[in-house]
């Protein structure tokens, strides 16, 4: 596949992503047992769970942090268990860490432009990447001569996001973006996540918030105690089943 190629031109619906009973965690501690999980083009799959329930670590397994230690990892219908971090976002895997801070003292612009220099493009061709960022996150353009300290966390989180599109991704994985944002920022952070399936991308979601992540999601999986206990999609179940399955075991 082409590099430069738009990740829209491919057809919707193909399988990005499958982990089957992946296995991963620190060293020798096993913290994830099975993250069985499926993320498809033009598709949002949102993985749920409660803290410390291994999905931190389960991305960190995906992106090539933590080591895979069993079961396995497929991307674009290939094992890349072996594939060093650094290839997979070369690949296509991007992925925007919990907590994911921009460079304050950089302004918007700036924080774009470093994401994109792992590409290996020219300037002209991340002026290009910059301008369509802009389209999905106006607010980005309103403040791109800005420094990023300027800016609300929720407008950060989206410049975080907007960093990690500049390496032209075809999985986009976001690591609880909504976190310590004020509820209704989430629902806008939610929305535009959403809209980003029409580019064309695959997106792996982490989030704690259950109601906002799974009504933009197209597939559920929930992860407790580092296996994953749900897999459906999102259409098939009701968020009272999904918040069954999240806190039933804690009753
Ligand atoms: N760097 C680390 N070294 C050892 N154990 C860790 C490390 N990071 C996380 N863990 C452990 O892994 C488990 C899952 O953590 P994590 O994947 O961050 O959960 P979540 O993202 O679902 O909140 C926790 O029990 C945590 O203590
Ligand atoms: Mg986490």
């Amino acid at each position: 596949m082409s590099e430069a190629g738009l990740a829209s031109d491919a057809a919707a619906g193909e399988v990005l992503l499958e982990t089957v009973e992946m296995q991963t965690g620190y060293g020798d501690l096993r913290v994830v047992r099975d993250a069985s999980i499926t993320v498809r083009r033009g598709e949002i799959t949102v993985l749920l769970g409660r803290n410390g329930a291994g999905k931190t670590t389960t991305l960190r397994g995906i992106t090539g942090l933590n080591k895979v230690t069993g079961g396995s990892l497929r991307y674009l219908g290939e094992d890349i268990t072996g594939i060093p971090a650094a290839k997979r976002v070369r690949r296509g895997i991007s992925y925007v860490q919990e907590g994911k801070r921009v460079f304050h003292d950089l302004t918007v612009e700036q924080n774009l432009l470093l994401g994109g220099f792992s590409t290996g493009v020219g300037k002209r061709a991340l002026a290009g990447s910059v301008e369509e960022i802009y389209e999905l996150f106006p607010i980005l353009a309103e403040k791109r001569m800005l420094a990023a300290a300027s800016m609300s966390g929720g407008q950060q989180q989206m410049l975080a996001i907007g960093q990690a599109l500049m390496a032209k991704p075809q999985l986009l994985i976001l690591d609880e973006p909504s976190q310590g944002l004020a509820p209704g920022i989430v629902k806008e952070v939610m929305q535009r996540v959403h809209a980003l399936k029409q580019t064309g991308i695959g997106i792996l979601l982490v989030e704690q918030i259950v109601q906002d992540s799974v009504a933009i999601s197209d597939r559920v999986a929930i992860l407790e105690m580092g296996k994953t206990v749900l897999s459906k999609p999102a259409s098939e179940v009701t968020v009272e089943a999904i918040q069954e399955a999240y806190f039933g075991s804690t009753a």
